[in-house]
């Protein structure tokens, strides 16, 4: 693995190994201390950002590495340089560059022209270290993830591309319910088809609640995306989603036990508050924490393969 980019350009052994060393590092994090000494990290973001700013800063510290934080106090990328000088200066400096952007065009320039590995910290069409992250979680509750049945429900996004492409390389069945126009790109769809055949999972996708069916856990996140604000009327786009709404009727219904969403939620919009803090079926915040760990394995494949 040269780079981390995109779920689509992973394999089933390489996300099951990643999965096993994120657990490893979160059960023995003082064996992992040293890996990254001496080394670090160029951090870019272009959007706003808690957990993944935070969860990579803190993760590559306890690997004994330095993170440095890089706003848009230097112009907004591509703009002031071009994309590839900007990979090509950090890569004097830096071991590893963690990019959050708003076109997934800027992770693969600077992955090109840079000489360093690249991570995907999001982008418009992928969230790879939510959905590693995600999983990780998922194999905290489920002995075997090819008994699991997911759903995500709501915006068909960057995390629910992420989510559907791992799923179906992993052989996890999985179903997509998104209203009608809200639902992902042609090539994702056939992307996930075609993995999940490979795999031997089923990939739904629909429009209709009524078949979401039996589910073990149901995910979901904001109906509108960073960077996609302001694109349509709030009230509109509210009623429009309010059946997609995931609360306890929905899990209830589902027969669902597990509820997850990447935060941050909006809520009593795309989740009710009640589902969200329920702690019996709620587990948001083992999410949140297993993105830090899920990025230490990242990165540790990343520096020593
Ligand atoms: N789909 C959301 C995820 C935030 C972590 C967004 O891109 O804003």
């Amino acid at each position: 693995m040269n780079h981390y980019l995109a779920d689509d350009q992973l394999t089933k052994s390489q996300i099951e190994s990643l999965i096993s060393l994120a657990i490893e590092i979160k059960n023995a994090p003082h064996n992992f201390n040293q890996v990254m000494a001496g080394k670090s990290v160029a951090m870019i973001f272009e959007k706003p950002s808690l957990r993944t700013h935070v969860s990579f800063d803190m993760g590559i510290n306890k690997l004994g590495g330095h993170a440095l934080y890089l706003g848009q106090q230097n112009g907004k990328l591509g703009e002031r340089e071009r994309v590839s000088d900007y990979a090509k200066n950090l890569s004097c400096y830096a071991d590893l560059i963690v990019a959050r952007v708003f076109e997934h065009q800027s992770i693969k320039e600077l992955a090109e022209h840079g000489s360093v590995p690249v991570i995907n910290a999001l982008c418009d069409v992928y969230h790879p270290c939510q959905s590693l992250a995600d999983f990780v979680t998922l194999a905290e509750h489920f002995d075997d993830l090819s008994t699991v049945k997911l759903a995500y429900v709501g915006d068909g996004n960057n995390v629910s591309n992420s989510l559907m492409l791992m799923a179906a390389i992993l052989g996890v069945d999985f179903t997509l319910v998104c209203p009608e126009g809200y639902g992902p790109s042609q090539t994702m769809l056939n992307k996930a088809e075609q993995l999940a055949e490979q795999s031997g999972s089923t990939f739904i996708f629909t429009t209709d609640m009524n078949k979401l069916g039996k589910q073990s856990v149901i995910y979901t996140d904001t109906w509108v995306s960073m960077g996609n604000e302001g694109d349509e009327d709030k009230n509109a786009l509210l009623e429009k989603f309010h059946p997609y709404q995931v609360n306890h009727a929905l899990m209830d219904k589902a027969q669902a036990s597990l509820v997850m969403h990447c935060q941050p939620a909006h809520l009593e919009e795309e989740i009710t508050t009640a589902l969200f803090d329920d702690e019996n079926k709620s587990v948001i915040f083992q999410q949140a924490e297993n993105r830090m760990w899920a990025q230490c394995a990242v990165l540790t494949s990343l520096l020593i393969d």
